[in-house]
This record gives structure tokens, sequence and C-alpha cells, in this order.
């Protein structure tokens, strides 16, 4: 079997990244690290996957573009409006009868989910005894997670994606328009720990009765999503829920037999055994 000269390098480039800075990307999707290496291989004048493996290991600055290149934060608030819905319809009942709620909101980008989950939670009643642990491998997404500032000129998208996941308030009631943008209420995060945590290389840090990871693993080749389902199937608590968004699966998992249904479209799943 011959293997291309270019897959060759950049098994190279992703070793010495984990060897020297300890960021594991050997596991993500090929095409898509294939075609954001090469752009990044472009914007630094380098023309060789060698030569952006140099660069990287030289230029810490590098790097950390590297770093925003591969974890691609998109995000929205009330992204994919049906799976809050399905959310309210199937999760929300069942964290009702938790005394104390730990919910982890896993690949948390730059907040606007957590937000988004915050609003729901406080919409049922739920939030003052939730604490959502949202964590992300991109420390700069973290800070302005935290800052809880978003876009005024998304604001009229927001509204309409809140509308059509069942809100039934002012959206405007929940952000204040000034600091550069729009900034949401402080009540919404008070019981949300922002923090990094890596899904390729980081352990289980708490039992959750519900844990969100939506748009995350599609980035993932398939050894990697099934380390990242042992990480959650370990973290939730017994008939804890899992929520993974119209994007993901869990049917071709190692852990596929392990979890029922709660919405097929939006994929929401209960931990049976
Ligand atoms: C496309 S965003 C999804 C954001 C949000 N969950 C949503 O659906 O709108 C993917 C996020 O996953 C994060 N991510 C990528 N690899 C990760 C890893 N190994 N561990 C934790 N987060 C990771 C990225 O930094 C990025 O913020």
């Amino acid at each position: 079997m011959t293997v291309a000269l270019e897959d060759v390098e950049i098994d190279a480039l992703l070793d010495a990244v984990y060897r020297y800075y300890g960021f594991d990307f050997r596991q993500y999707a090929r095409p898509s690290l294939r075609r954001r290496l090469w752009r990044r291989a472009g914007l630094e004048g380098t023309s060789t996957i060698s030569g952006l493996q140099e660069r990287l290991l030289h230029d810490r600055a590098c790097m950390e573009s590297l770093l925003l290149d591969l974890s691609i934060n998109v995000t929205a608030m009330f992204r994919d409006p049906s799976f809050y819905v399905a959310f309210r319809r199937t999760v929300v009942p069942l964290l009702r009868t938790y005394p104390f709620i730990r919910i982890w909101n896993a690949g948390c980008s730059t907040g606007e989910e957590t937000h988004s989950l915050a609003i729901v939670l406080a919409e049922e009643g739920l939030l003052g005894r939730t604490r959502i642990y949202a964590t992300d491998i991109n420390e700069s997404v973290l800070l302005r997670a935290r800052e809880g500032v978003f876009p005024l000129e998304q604001m009229k998208a927001y509204t309409e994606n809140y509308q059509a996941a069942g809100g039934t308030r002012a959206f405007s009631e929940y952000y204040t328009a000034g600091y550069g943008g729009a900034r949401f209420d402080r009540s919404l995060t008070e019981g949300v720990v922002f923090s990094r945590h890596n899904l390729v290389s980081d352990r289980s840090f708490n039992e959750f009765h519900a844990i969100i990871c939506r748009n995350v693993m599609i980035y993932f080749d398939a050894a990697l999503q099934d380390r990242v389902h042992d990480l959650f199937h370990e973290s939730l608590v017994r008939f804890g829920l899992l929520g993974l968004g119209q994007k993901e699966s869990i049917t071709f998992t190692s852990h596929g037999a392990d979890y029922v249904a709660l919405d097929q479209a939006d994929r929401i799943f209960r931990k049976v055994r």
C-alpha cells in the first residue's frame, strides 16, 4: 500500500503539535483537517505542510491561529430551534425530578448555546437549582462566553430563533444594548462555570443529569467519537440525558445500545444502562 506524501507530512505535523503543545488533532476527520491546514499554510506564506510544521513549532502565534482554524467556533443563540422545543418537552420534565441539577454543555464555543439553555431553564423555573458546566478546548472563546455580550445585529435573527424554540416572552427582556453589543442578563450565568476541557484528552470531572454536545463531534473521526461517547456515558447519572442535536449520531458508536431515543430528529437520548 502506498501512502501519499501529503498524508505522511500531515501525520508528522499532527504528531509534532501534540508532542510540543499537547493539542491532539490526530483523530479529527481528515478532509476538513486537510483543507484547514492548507488554508493556514497559505496564510502563513508557506507552500508545504512540512513548512507549516516548522512555522508552528517556532511561532506560538501561528499555533494559536491554527487552534482557532481547527476549532471552528460557529454558533448561534437557539441554533436549530426545534432542539429547544424537544428539550422543553423531553428533558425538562425529567430534570424537574432532581433537587439539584448538573448540566454539561460540552463544546460551548462563545456561549450562545449556554445562554440559550439558561433562558429555557429560567423560563421553566429550574435555573436557580441548576449548575451548568460550559466547556471548550479554546480559551479565547471561553473569554467571550464569560462576557455574555453578543453582536446587536444578530438580535433580530436570535429573536426569531427564540420564538421558533418555543419562547413566549419578549426576547429583548434578556439583554441590554451597550458594552459594544447586546449584554445578556448576568443572572443567566450566575450558576454557570465556564472552563477549558479537551474532549480528546481530558477526563470526566463530575456526574451530570444532562450533557448537551452539539456540532462538535462532526469534526472527529469514528474512533475519537467513540472515546467521547465513553466519556459521556461515564459522566452521566443513571437515566441521564444526552442531547446531541441534528448532526450527530450515536447509533453506530460503541454506546448505541446504552440509550433510548427521546427525540429522534434532534437526537435526545436517555441512558438506560
Ligand atoms: C461548531 S462549534 C459548536 C458550538 C455549539 N455547541 C453549537 O452547537 O452552536 C464547535 C466547538 O467545539 C469545540 N471543540 C473542538 N474540539 C474540541 C475538543 N477536543 N474539546 C472540546 N471542545 C472542542 C470548538 O472549540 C468549538 O467551539
